[in-house]
Protein backbone atom coordinates (compact mmCIF):
# COMPACT_ATOMS: atom_id res chain seq x y z
CA UNK A 1 0.00 0.00 0.00
CA UNK A 2 2.81 2.33 1.34
CA UNK A 3 4.55 1.58 -2.44
CA UNK A 4 1.66 2.86 -4.15
CA UNK A 5 1.58 6.22 -2.33
CA UNK A 6 5.13 6.61 -4.00
CA UNK A 7 2.86 6.81 -7.77
CA UNK A 8 -0.17 8.55 -5.96
CA UNK A 9 2.12 11.17 -4.96
CA UNK A 10 4.75 11.64 -7.68
CA UNK A 11 3.23 12.68 -11.32
CA UNK A 12 7.02 11.78 -12.89
CA UNK A 13 6.71 8.26 -11.20
CA UNK A 14 2.99 7.73 -12.13
CA UNK A 15 3.97 9.05 -15.88
CA UNK A 16 7.09 6.14 -16.23
CA UNK A 17 4.71 4.01 -14.72
CA UNK A 18 1.70 4.39 -16.75
CA UNK A 19 4.30 4.36 -19.79
CA UNK A 20 5.81 0.81 -19.09
CA UNK A 21 2.36 -0.31 -18.73
CA UNK A 22 1.36 0.32 -22.36
CA UNK A 23 4.53 -0.83 -23.36
CA UNK A 24 3.84 -4.16 -22.57
CA UNK A 25 0.48 -4.08 -23.26
CA UNK A 26 1.43 -2.67 -26.82
CA UNK A 27 4.34 -5.55 -27.21
CA UNK A 28 1.63 -8.40 -26.30
CA UNK A 29 -0.93 -6.91 -29.17
CA UNK A 30 2.12 -5.77 -31.67
CA UNK A 31 4.81 -8.38 -31.70
CA UNK A 32 2.60 -11.08 -33.06
CA UNK A 33 1.76 -9.04 -36.14
CA UNK A 34 5.04 -10.13 -37.23
CA UNK A 35 4.60 -13.56 -37.52
CA UNK A 36 1.75 -12.53 -39.81
CA UNK A 37 2.26 -15.54 -42.16
CA UNK A 38 0.79 -18.14 -39.08
CA UNK A 39 -2.19 -15.36 -37.99
CA UNK A 40 -3.67 -15.16 -41.58
CA UNK A 41 -5.33 -18.66 -43.15
CA UNK A 42 -5.07 -18.60 -46.87
CA UNK A 43 -8.13 -18.50 -48.75
CA UNK A 44 -8.42 -20.31 -52.23
CA UNK A 45 -9.27 -17.62 -55.32
CA UNK A 46 -7.14 -14.68 -53.66
CA UNK A 47 -4.17 -13.63 -55.54
CA UNK A 48 -1.91 -11.20 -55.86
CA UNK A 49 -2.96 -7.61 -58.07
CA UNK A 50 -2.96 -8.38 -61.97
CA UNK A 51 -0.21 -5.45 -63.42
CA UNK A 52 -3.65 -3.16 -64.37
CA UNK A 53 -5.69 -3.69 -61.21
CA UNK A 54 -2.19 -2.87 -59.10
CA UNK A 55 -1.65 0.41 -61.42
CA UNK A 56 -5.70 1.53 -60.35
CA UNK A 57 -5.26 0.72 -56.66
CA UNK A 58 -2.34 3.17 -56.72
CA UNK A 59 -4.57 5.70 -58.31
CA UNK A 60 -6.77 4.91 -56.16
CA UNK A 61 -4.75 5.34 -53.18
CA UNK A 62 -3.49 9.17 -54.58
CA UNK A 63 -6.89 10.17 -55.34
CA UNK A 64 -7.70 9.64 -51.74
CA UNK A 65 -10.86 7.55 -52.45
CA UNK A 66 -10.35 5.60 -49.18
CA UNK A 67 -10.84 9.32 -48.02
CA UNK A 68 -14.92 8.64 -48.48
CA UNK A 69 -14.87 4.65 -49.51
CA UNK A 70 -13.93 1.93 -46.84
CA UNK A 71 -13.16 -1.67 -47.98
CA UNK A 72 -13.84 -3.71 -44.74
CA UNK A 73 -17.45 -5.10 -44.16
CA UNK A 74 -17.85 -5.92 -40.87
CA UNK A 75 -19.54 -9.10 -39.26
CA UNK A 76 -22.38 -7.16 -38.59
CA UNK A 77 -25.77 -8.18 -39.28
CA UNK A 78 -26.69 -4.95 -41.01
CA UNK A 79 -22.97 -4.80 -43.18
CA UNK A 80 -23.61 -8.19 -44.48
CA UNK A 81 -27.21 -7.75 -45.77
CA UNK A 82 -25.98 -4.68 -47.56
CA UNK A 83 -22.54 -5.14 -48.62
CA UNK A 84 -22.78 -9.10 -48.97
CA UNK A 85 -20.02 -11.56 -46.86
CA UNK A 86 -17.78 -9.91 -43.82
CA UNK A 87 -14.41 -9.22 -45.49
CA UNK A 88 -12.08 -12.08 -44.65
CA UNK A 89 -8.07 -10.78 -43.41
CA UNK A 90 -6.79 -12.82 -46.41
CA UNK A 91 -8.42 -10.79 -48.79
CA UNK A 92 -6.75 -8.32 -47.95
CA UNK A 93 -3.15 -10.12 -47.27
CA UNK A 94 -1.48 -8.59 -50.76
CA UNK A 95 -2.36 -4.98 -49.99
CA UNK A 96 0.32 -2.60 -48.91
CA UNK A 97 -0.84 -0.68 -47.85
CA UNK A 98 -4.58 -2.06 -46.68
CA UNK A 99 -7.64 -0.41 -47.81
CA UNK A 100 -10.05 -0.98 -45.03
CA UNK A 101 -10.86 2.88 -44.24
CA UNK A 102 -12.79 4.24 -41.29
CA UNK A 103 -14.73 6.91 -43.08
CA UNK A 104 -17.55 5.90 -44.98
CA UNK A 105 -19.08 9.25 -46.83
CA UNK A 106 -19.84 6.78 -49.77
CA UNK A 107 -20.22 3.10 -49.26
CA UNK A 108 -18.59 0.42 -48.44
CA UNK A 109 -16.34 -1.12 -51.49
CA UNK A 110 -14.77 -4.48 -50.50
CA UNK A 111 -17.36 -6.08 -52.96
CA UNK A 112 -18.27 -3.34 -55.25
CA UNK A 113 -16.75 -5.60 -58.54
CA UNK A 114 -19.28 -7.07 -60.80
CA UNK A 115 -21.81 -4.83 -59.11
CA UNK A 116 -21.97 -2.50 -62.33
CA UNK A 117 -20.79 -2.53 -65.59
CA UNK A 118 -17.13 -1.00 -66.97
CA UNK A 119 -19.49 1.65 -68.45
CA UNK A 120 -21.35 2.70 -65.65
CA UNK A 121 -18.10 3.00 -63.80
CA UNK A 122 -16.75 4.86 -66.35
CA UNK A 123 -20.16 7.26 -66.64
CA UNK A 124 -20.32 7.63 -62.75
CA UNK A 125 -16.63 8.58 -62.54
CA UNK A 126 -16.63 11.09 -65.34
CA UNK A 127 -19.86 12.72 -63.81
CA UNK A 128 -21.40 11.08 -60.73
CA UNK A 129 -24.02 12.82 -60.51
CA UNK A 130 -25.26 11.63 -64.26
CA UNK A 131 -25.83 7.86 -62.90
CA UNK A 132 -26.83 8.98 -58.96
CA UNK A 133 -28.33 12.24 -58.93
CA UNK A 134 -28.38 12.92 -55.64
CA UNK A 135 -24.15 11.76 -55.30
CA UNK A 136 -21.77 14.24 -53.83
CA UNK A 137 -19.18 12.29 -54.70
CA UNK A 138 -16.35 14.62 -56.83
CA UNK A 139 -16.17 13.80 -60.57
CA UNK A 140 -12.78 12.12 -62.00
CA UNK A 141 -12.96 12.44 -66.05
CA UNK A 142 -9.51 13.83 -65.87
CA UNK A 143 -8.47 9.97 -65.70
CA UNK A 144 -9.39 9.56 -69.15
CA UNK A 145 -7.13 11.94 -70.59
CA UNK A 146 -4.09 10.28 -68.51
CA UNK A 147 -2.28 7.53 -69.83
CA UNK A 148 -0.25 5.03 -68.63
CA UNK A 149 3.27 3.49 -69.54
CA UNK A 150 3.53 -0.35 -68.96
CA UNK A 151 6.60 -0.40 -69.18
CA UNK A 152 7.33 0.83 -65.69
CA UNK A 153 5.14 -2.00 -64.41
CA UNK A 154 7.74 -4.84 -63.65
CA UNK A 155 9.25 -2.53 -61.59
CA UNK A 156 6.23 -2.06 -59.33
CA UNK A 157 5.84 -6.13 -59.19
CA UNK A 158 9.31 -6.21 -58.11
CA UNK A 159 8.90 -3.79 -55.64
CA UNK A 160 5.90 -5.76 -53.99
CA UNK A 161 7.76 -8.70 -54.24
CA UNK A 162 10.04 -7.37 -51.37
CA UNK A 163 7.39 -6.72 -48.92
CA UNK A 164 6.00 -10.31 -49.58
CA UNK A 165 3.79 -10.60 -52.66
CA UNK A 166 4.12 -13.59 -54.70
CA UNK A 167 4.53 -12.19 -58.05
CA UNK A 168 6.66 -15.27 -59.98
CA UNK A 169 9.37 -14.07 -62.33
CA UNK A 170 6.89 -15.00 -65.02
CA UNK A 171 4.51 -12.44 -63.91
CA UNK A 172 7.71 -9.92 -63.48
CA UNK A 173 8.48 -10.78 -67.30
CA UNK A 174 4.89 -10.54 -68.89
CA UNK A 175 4.04 -7.50 -66.64
CA UNK A 176 3.70 -4.72 -69.37
CA UNK A 177 1.97 -7.18 -71.69
CA UNK A 178 -0.27 -8.25 -69.20
CA UNK A 179 -0.70 -4.64 -68.42
CA UNK A 180 -1.71 -3.67 -72.20
CA UNK A 181 -3.79 -7.24 -73.05
CA UNK A 182 -6.17 -6.41 -70.18
CA UNK A 183 -7.89 -3.12 -71.56
CA UNK A 184 -7.53 -4.93 -75.43
CA UNK A 185 -10.58 -6.03 -75.92
CA UNK A 186 -8.60 -7.78 -78.98
CA UNK A 187 -5.14 -8.79 -76.80
CA UNK A 188 -4.03 -11.87 -76.15
CA UNK A 189 -6.07 -12.97 -72.71
CA UNK A 190 -5.08 -16.58 -72.17
CA UNK A 191 -1.87 -16.31 -70.01
CA UNK A 192 -3.44 -13.08 -68.36
CA UNK A 193 -6.39 -15.12 -66.79
CA UNK A 194 -3.59 -17.66 -66.08
CA UNK A 195 -1.79 -16.11 -64.05
CA UNK A 196 -4.62 -13.78 -62.88
CA UNK A 197 -7.95 -15.78 -62.69
CA UNK A 198 -11.23 -13.59 -62.62
CA UNK A 199 -9.44 -10.48 -63.84
CA UNK A 200 -11.75 -8.20 -65.89
CA UNK A 201 -10.40 -7.72 -69.72
CA UNK A 202 -11.44 -6.11 -72.56
CA UNK A 203 -13.03 -3.03 -73.41
CA UNK A 204 -12.81 -1.23 -69.53
CA UNK A 205 -12.88 2.50 -70.26
CA UNK A 206 -15.03 2.88 -73.70
CA UNK A 207 -11.58 3.71 -75.58
CA UNK A 208 -9.81 0.72 -76.45
CA UNK A 209 -7.02 2.69 -78.42
CA UNK A 210 -5.32 4.01 -75.53
CA UNK A 211 -4.29 2.40 -72.04
CA UNK A 212 -5.40 5.52 -69.42
CA UNK A 213 -5.85 5.99 -65.79
CA UNK A 214 -9.49 4.98 -66.14
CA UNK A 215 -8.65 1.22 -67.31
CA UNK A 216 -6.77 0.80 -64.45
CA UNK A 217 -9.24 2.58 -61.86
CA UNK A 218 -11.88 0.18 -63.54
CA UNK A 219 -9.77 -3.06 -63.78
CA UNK A 220 -8.94 -2.37 -59.87
CA UNK A 221 -12.77 -1.70 -58.87
CA UNK A 222 -13.84 -5.02 -60.84
CA UNK A 223 -11.96 -7.46 -58.80
CA UNK A 224 -13.11 -5.90 -55.68
CA UNK A 225 -14.39 -8.83 -53.78
CA UNK A 226 -14.48 -11.34 -56.84
CA UNK A 227 -11.77 -13.83 -56.04
CA UNK A 228 -12.95 -15.71 -53.53
CA UNK A 229 -16.63 -16.92 -54.54
CA UNK A 230 -18.81 -17.16 -51.41
CA UNK A 231 -21.19 -18.25 -53.29
CA UNK A 232 -20.18 -22.23 -53.66
CA UNK A 233 -19.22 -22.67 -50.15
CA UNK A 234 -18.75 -22.16 -46.49
CA UNK A 235 -15.87 -19.64 -45.02
CA UNK A 236 -14.56 -22.97 -42.91
CA UNK A 237 -14.27 -24.77 -46.77
CA UNK A 238 -12.27 -22.11 -48.51
CA UNK A 239 -9.33 -22.63 -46.24
CA UNK A 240 -6.93 -24.44 -48.57
C1 LIG B 1 -16.05 13.17 -51.05
C2 LIG B 1 -16.25 11.75 -50.86
C3 LIG B 1 -15.93 10.78 -51.98
C4 LIG B 1 -14.72 10.58 -52.61
C5 LIG B 1 -13.43 11.32 -52.40
C6 LIG B 1 -14.92 9.47 -53.50
N1 LIG B 1 -16.20 9.02 -53.42
FE1 LIG B 1 -16.98 7.42 -54.40
N2 LIG B 1 -18.80 7.79 -53.58
C7 LIG B 1 -19.09 8.81 -52.71
C8 LIG B 1 -20.52 8.80 -52.43
C9 LIG B 1 -21.25 9.77 -51.51
C10 LIG B 1 -21.09 7.74 -53.16
C11 LIG B 1 -22.57 7.31 -53.24
C12 LIG B 1 -23.27 8.05 -54.38
C13 LIG B 1 -22.77 7.60 -55.72
O1 LIG B 1 -22.92 6.42 -56.07
O2 LIG B 1 -22.18 8.44 -56.44
C14 LIG B 1 -19.98 7.11 -53.87
C15 LIG B 1 -20.10 6.00 -54.69
C16 LIG B 1 -19.04 5.34 -55.28
C17 LIG B 1 -19.16 4.10 -56.01
C18 LIG B 1 -20.43 3.27 -56.20
C19 LIG B 1 -20.58 2.35 -54.99
C20 LIG B 1 -21.83 1.55 -54.98
O3 LIG B 1 -21.80 0.46 -54.40
O4 LIG B 1 -22.85 2.00 -55.52
C21 LIG B 1 -17.91 3.79 -56.48
C22 LIG B 1 -17.51 2.58 -57.30
C23 LIG B 1 -17.02 4.83 -56.03
N3 LIG B 1 -17.73 5.76 -55.31
C24 LIG B 1 -15.67 4.88 -56.32
C25 LIG B 1 -14.84 5.94 -55.95
C26 LIG B 1 -13.47 6.05 -56.37
C27 LIG B 1 -12.73 5.04 -57.23
C28 LIG B 1 -12.98 7.20 -55.84
C29 LIG B 1 -11.61 7.81 -56.03
C30 LIG B 1 -11.18 8.02 -57.39
C31 LIG B 1 -14.05 7.79 -55.05
N4 LIG B 1 -15.16 7.00 -55.16
C32 LIG B 1 -13.94 8.96 -54.32
C33 LIG B 1 -18.19 9.67 -52.15
C34 LIG B 1 -16.86 9.80 -52.51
Amino acid sequence: MFKHSLFEKNSIFLVIGILVVVAIGGLVEIAPLYWLKSTIEEVKGVRPYSPLELAGRNIYIREGCYTCHSQQIRALRDEVERYGHYSLAAESMYDHPSQWGSKRTGPDLARVGGKYSNEWHVAHMIDPRAVVPESIMPPYAFLLDRLLDPNEKAAHLEAKQVVGVPYTEEMVAEAAADMRAQADPNGDHAGLLERYPKAVVGNLDGDPERLTEMDALVAYLQILGQMVDFTEVEPEQLVQ
